[in-house]
């Protein structure tokens, strides 16, 4: 069975894209990419079939990860039963995913991205979309430290 793993921020063009492509490129590293089933949602529709924000991709591909995602809101009636790991990058998507679970078994799928942080002592993914180029490097940065705890946590749950 795929581990089927979906990263959620707010609007899905800037930290769910790249979580995506970092964890996809981790897994890719792993030889395991058949393994897994990746893609990433936002708990907004604001965004919705726009390609990942600009500078978010320009930051991303000097790293060699190319957002190729499209946004998309978090779809309740589908996503808690199509995924095994839902990831939150912040306080507002875990609670708004909470409220949109359909009970005890959807919450036991919820997970803060940050909780898998292994170098980092953040307990968020700053939002980037407001701020300057560091935001996005910061983004980066936290996801790819990220990355390598939540593979080893899924590897373990086996
Ligand atoms: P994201 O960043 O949640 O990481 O995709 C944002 C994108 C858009 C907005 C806020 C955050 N917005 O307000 O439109």
């Amino acid at each position: 069975m795929k581990k089927r793993v979906l990263f959620v921020c707010l609007g899905n063009i800037c930290r769910s894209p790249s979580a995506e492509a970092v964890f996809k490129g981790l897994v890719n590293k792993k030889g395991e990419s058949k393994d897994f089933f990746i893609d990433s949602a936002g708990t907004s529709d604001y965004h919705e079939g726009e390609p990942a924000d600009e500078r978010m991709q320009s930051h991303a591909i000097k790293r060699g990860y190319n957002l190729t995602s499209v946004s998309r809101p978090f779809n309740p009636e589908k996503d808690w039963d199509d995924f095994d790991y839902i990831v939150a990058m912040d306080r507002d998507n875990y609670r708004d995913l909470e409220n949109m679970a359909r009970n005890k078994e959807d919450i036991k799928k919820l997970y803060m991205m940050t909780d898998f942080s292994k170098k980092f002592n953040y307990n968020f993914v700053p939002d980037p979309y407001y701020g300057g180029s560091e935001g996005f490097e910061l983004v980066l940065d936290l996801l790819e430290d990220a990355s390598e705890g939540l593979y080893e946590f899924i590897k373990q749950k086996g």
